[in-house]
């Protein structure tokens, strides 16, 4: 894995909210066509790593490198055409637009002066491979969760990412219900797109991440595969109390 090129680079990226520090010195790499999980407990800053990644924060210190080129000062939006794309933890389609204007709406976002129509085609595929072509011409706030978390995801992938940020897409799922959303992370896999994940879904970060990131309050913990981190003993007391079966 270590000989693939090097798609993110965090450098001691820090976050700072007033007095708390949500993100401290994280420093990863993720290597082309690896799926990275980023775990912890609730509030341990992963949403807001996910914030410095996509560039909706600014790190407080810290740099951050994409694909080679330095972003740390760059917008979403330049990040988003070099090839990041991002999956939010609360879903936010345009509610009153069709699911297929939602994607069509990604495709266009990712590629400055792409063609309407080019956009619509290329939403339409995705609807096909997240399995939402049936509901193509509804309008978004009908679907269910999962068609919902689907859509999130054919959106994200509508912008054409290299690397594809996922916040919880799979929380609130019934269990066969993520099954199936392992699978669409599987394809988007192995389309060659590099995914790097939050999940509080154990079996699911099991079956899906190539290596693991454990944050703690801030910090990164732990790094390994999924069998390492679990049987880290400063992973374990940090999930003590909580509600989450590591060894599942
Ligand atoms: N915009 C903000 N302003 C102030 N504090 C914030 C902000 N966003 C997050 N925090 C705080 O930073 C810490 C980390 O929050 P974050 O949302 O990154 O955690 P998380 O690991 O994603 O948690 P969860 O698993 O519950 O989603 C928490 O203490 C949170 O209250
Ligand atoms: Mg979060």
């Amino acid at each position: 894995m270590s000989a693939a090129p090097v798609v993110l680079k965090a450098e001691g990226l820090s976050k700072r909210f007033g007095g708390l520090l949500a993100v401290q010195n994280v420093s990863f790499t993720q290597f082309a066509g690896e799926v990275l999980a980023v775990i912890g407990p609730n509030g341990a800053g992963k949403t807001t790593l996910l914030n410095l990644l996509s560039g909706v924060y600014r790190p407080t210190a810290g740099r951050l490198h994409l694909l080679g080129q330095d972003v740390t000062d760059q917008s979403i939006e330049h990040r988003c055409h070099l090839g990041l794309g991002r999956a939010f933890q609360i879903v936010r389609p345009f509610p009153e637009m069709t699911v297929h204007e939602n994607v069509t709406v990604g495709a266009l976002f990712g590629k400055p002066g792409a063609n309407l129509a080019q956009a619509r085609d290329l939403a339409y595929d995705l609807l096909e491979r997240t399995g939402l072509a049936a509901h193509a011409d509804k309008a978004a706030h009908e679907l269910t969760l999962l068609q919902d978390k689907r859509l999130e995801v054919a959106r994200a992938l509508a912008t054409q990412p290299k690397v594809l940020l996922l916040d919880e897409v799979m929380a609130g799922l019934r269990p066969a219900e993520a099954q199936e959303a392992v699978q669409l992370v599987r394809s988007v896999q192995g389309s060659g797109i590099s995914v790097l994940f939050i999940e509080h879904i154990m079996p699911v970060v099991r079956d899906l991440a190539d290596r693991v990131v454990v944050m703690d309050q801030g910090q990164v913990i732990a790094e390994g595969t999924y069998r390492e981190v679990t049987r880290n003993p400063q992973v374990v007391s940090a999930y003590l109390g909580t509600e989450t079966e590591l060894q599942a």
